[in-house]
């Protein structure tokens, strides 16, 4: 069901810094700073010719990454993305086998446009799970 991986997200305290240590001590090339205030977030882009990964810093009041920060203060990952063709699919698929959809169980649009959900993490070894319904 699940397709290639679309990013794997990590959360920091301080993106400019984290973009630096990226830039700087691995030699990545790294995207400028975006905020995102709808997903509470402000992001940086570090691309690789068989990867993507965000570095992202909680953004505004209520920042859904404030919290995991709170207990990992130095940042951690947050979060892994698979992309699937049909995540309408994939959620009746996962419902049935028991796992759990985050929120209201309807996908919402994610930071790239597409359609995402999130799956509880106690149901996948303690890893925050993000399904992008990509097209193609
Ligand atoms: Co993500």
């Amino acid at each position: 069901m699940i397709g290639r991986i679309n990013h794997i997200a990590i959360a920091v305290p301080d993106v400019d810094a984290a973009a630096t240590q990226w830039r700087d001590g691995l030699g990545a090339t790294c995207s400028a700073p975006q905020d995102l205030p709808e997903h509470g977030v402000r992001i940086v882009f570090v691309s690789q010719p068989n990867s993507k990964v965000e570095l992202m810093e909680p953004l505004g009041e209520n920042s859904p990454i404030a919290g995991f920060l709170e207990r990992n203060p130095d940042g951690g990952m947050h979060h892994i993305c698979y992309e699937v063709a049909d995540i309408k699919a994939a959620a009746d698929h996962l419902v049935r086998s028991g796992a759990r959809v985050l929120g209201d169980g309807t996908p919402k649009t994610g930071a790239h446009g597409n359609p995402v959900l999130f799956l509880h993490p106690k149901d996948f070894c303690g890893t925050l799970i993000e399904l992008e319904e990509v097209a193609g």
